[in-house]
C-alpha cells in the first residue's frame, strides 16, 4: 500500500540508520571530531553520583566518542569499562585518552550479547543514547529485550541501570518494565537545558521486592520515597498499574501527565532502574 511518505528520499537513504553498526562506523570514520550526545557530565553528575558508586566496576554501553567516562574518572570514578560495537569509536577513544589506563578500559562489544562479561559483575550500567539507537530499528523490541536482559544479568543486586535519553515515559517504560527485568524501583529524573534537575519521580516498584534493602553500593536503597514525601510518585500497585497501562497505551500522554514532569523548554530524562 502506498502512502504520502513513499517519495521522500531521506526515508530510503537510511541517512540516520542509528540501529545499524555500519552507520556508526562510517560516521566515525568520516567525522574525526568527538561528539557528545544529549548532555555532558556536568549536568548529569548529581544523578550519576547518587546511583553509580565511584569505587565499583561500572559498564558503559555504546560509548561512541563521548568523554563522559573521562570526566567521571577526573571526578574520582576508578573503574569504568566502556564498550561500543563500532571498532572505529573504540580505537578513537583509546588514542584520545591514553593517560587514563588505570581507571578506564575500552572494548568492542555488542550490548545485546556480552557473554565475555560475568553475571552480577557490575556495580552499575550506564547508557547514554544506546538503547535509543537500537530502538530506531525494525527489530526494536527484540533488540531492546536483548540489551536489557544483558543489563539485568550483569548488574549486582541493588545496583542501577542508568539510562539517559530524550524519550518520554509513555514511549520508554514499556521496554523497561518487563517480566524479564523486575526492577525493585524505576525512577525518572528530568534535566533541563540550563541544568535544572527535577525528580526523582517514582514510576513503580516491585511488589515482591525487598524495597532495595540489598542496595548497599548504589543509591537505590536511599531513594525510596518516604511516606508523605513531596517527591513525585506513582508508587503502590494502583499507580504502578496505571503507569504500565499508560506506557502501553497508543493514546499516550497519560503517564507523562501522571508523573507531573515539569515542562522544561528542552530537557533530557534519566531513568534509574534498580535491580
Ligand atoms: C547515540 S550514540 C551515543 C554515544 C555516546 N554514548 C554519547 O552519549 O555520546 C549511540 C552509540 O551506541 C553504539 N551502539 C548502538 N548499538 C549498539 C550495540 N548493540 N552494542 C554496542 N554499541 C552500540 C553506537 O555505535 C553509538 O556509538
Amino acid at each position: 500500500m502506498s502512502s504520502k511518505w513513499d517519495n521522500i528520499p531521506a526515508l530510503f537513504a537510511n541517512e540516520d540508520a542509528f540501529w545499524d553498526r555500519r552507520y556508526w562506523d562510517t560516521r566515525y570514520q568520516q567525522d574525526r571530531t568527538t561528539f557528545e550526545w544529549y548532555r555532558s557530565y556536568e549536568s548529569l553528575q548529581p544523578v550519576l553520583s547518587k546511583y553509580l558508586p565511584k569505587d565499583g566496576h561500572l559498564l558503559q554501553l555504546g560509548v561512541g566518542t563521548s568523554r563522559l567516562q573521562v570526566d567521571m574518572a577526573d571526578d574520582g570514578y576508578n573503574n569504568i569499562t566502556s564498550i561500543d560495537y563500532s571498532p572505529v569509536a573504540i580505537q578513537r577513544l583509546q588514542d584520545l585518552y591514553p593517560g587514563y589506563s588505570q581507571q578506564l578500559s575500552y572494548a568492542v562489544a555488542d550490548a545485546r550479547s556480552m557473554p565475555q562479561y560475568p553475571d552480577a559483575g557490575y556495580a552499575g550500567v550506564l547508557d547514554k543514547g544506546t538503547l535509543d539507537a537500537l530502538l530506531c530499528g525494525d527489530t526494536e523490541a527484540a533488540d531492546a529485550g536483548a540489551l536489557l536482559g544483558e543489563v539485568w544479568r550483569l548488574l549486582q543486586p541493588g545496583a542501577a541501570y542508568v539510562m539517559i535519553t530524550s524519550a518520554a515515559p509513555k514511549s520508554r517504560l514499556k521496554y523497561l518494565q518487563t517480566p524479564a527485568t523486575p526492577w525493585q524501583q524505576l525512577l525518572v529524573y528530568e534535566v533541563g537545558q540550563q541544568g535544572a534537575l527535577a525528580g526523582p519521580y517514582h514510576c513503580c516498584s516491585s511488589s515482591t521486592g525487598s524495597g532495595g534493602e540489598s542496595a548497599a553500593a548504589a543509591g537505590c536503597s536511599s531513594s525510596m520515597p518516604a511516606a508523605g514525601s513531596s517527591e513525585g510518585t506513582l508508587q503502590g500497585s494502583a499507580a504502578a498499574a496505571t503507569a504500565a497501562a499508560d506506557s502501553n497505551s497508543s493514546s499516550g500522554g497519560g503517564l507523562q501527565e501522571a508523573l507531573q514532569l515539569p515542562q522544561m523548554a528542552y530537557s533530557h530524562l534519566v531513568y534509574v532502574c534498580c535491580k
